[in-house]
């Protein structure tokens, strides 16, 4: 069995683009800058935004934490999108999900500029996934794809089983597996709330991808021996024996799972630490088609 290590590959990622930085830094080249936009005080969603904001300090970008009440308008967040979308020196940004009830997400997301979504969010950029055209890929599935890359898992003419059809994950992590190329090529099953049977589908899985948010929900009597399993699930669960008074749980049974699987991403230091990777990717990507 072999650790997908996200924590290690996401340093290496970081460190490449931090030369890229420099490099553009000797030229006398503008950084890249990236906003992100928090609306409320949502502990997990602020502990996301200051670690997006700390990766872009170690890699010497520029970045912009924009904090607005929970109680915004939706017209003020439009305006400030707006704002962002006219302002040269941001290259990228994001809004940060979910948003207090007052706000219709949808209309929101539509209003990024696609040039400087970077979270590959708006509809232009997920039909251009989808059309296997050029883009900003969300950063958590990209961060996937990276990881099976880096580490050469097979993925042609393999099943793969995604759990949970959430915009962000499940749904591009479906269209990206069944894409052409690598990784890609894969059978794909998507499966959801409303799945029947789910337990004889992942058994059959060479490959699952978790991202339901249910803590030890895919257990060892799931698994087939051999498996690939991606585990994205980060769920806050109440621990006495840690300082902050929780701990971070993925959707998979670690412990019995791992020994059934011949690669496995951990829970922390998998999927999570390789969002942020990919976010930077993209917005590096983002100030080099500015130029
Ligand atoms: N909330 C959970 N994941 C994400 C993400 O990747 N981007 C944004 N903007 N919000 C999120």
């Amino acid at each position: 069995m072999t650790i997908l290590d996200g924590k290690k590959v996401s340093n290496d990622i970081k460190n490449e683009i931090k030369q890229q930085v420099d490099k553009m830094k000797d030229k006398g080249e503008k950084v890249p800058h990236l906003a992100a936009v928090i609306v409320g005080n949502d502990g997990a969603s602020l502990t996301y935004v200051g670690s997006k904001v700390r990766a872009c300090e170690r890699v010497g970008f520029e970045s912009t934490m924009v904090r607005m009440s929970n109680t915004t308008s939706e017209i003020e967040l439009l305006d400030k999108i707006e704002e962002l979308n006219q302002n040269d020196d941001i290259d990228g940004f994001i809004i940060q999900l979910p948003l207090p009830p007052q706000i219709n997400t949808q209309k929101v997301l539509m209003a990024v500029d696609p040039s400087k979504d970077v979270d590959g969010f708006h509809p232009e950029n997920f039909g251009k996934m989808a059309l296997d055209m050029s883009t900003f890929i969300p950063a958590t599935p990209f961060g996937i794809l990276e990881l099976m890359e880096r580490y050469g898992v097979e993925t042609k003419g393999k099943h793969t089983v995604v759990i949970g059809r959430s915009h962000i994950v499940g749904r591009p992590m479906s269209i990206l597996m069944g894409r052409k190329g690598f990784p890609g090529n894969s059978t794909v099953t998507l499966t959801h709330s409303h799945t029947k049977n789910i337990t004889q589908i992942t058994s059959q899985a060479d490959i699952i991808i978790s991202a339901l948010g249910v803590p030890n929900f895919l257990k060892a009597e799931m698994v087939k021996d051999g498996a690939v399993i991606v585990d994205v699930g980060i769920t806050r669960v109440p621990d006495e024996n840690s300082p902050k008074g929780y701990k971070i749980t993925g959707d998979v049974d670690f412990e019995n799972v791992s020994k059934k699987a011949s690669y496995i991403t951990p829970v922390p230091g998998g999927v999570g630490p390789m969002t942020i990777a990919m976010l930077l990717k993209n917005t590096l990507l983002a100030r080099e088609q500015r130029m």
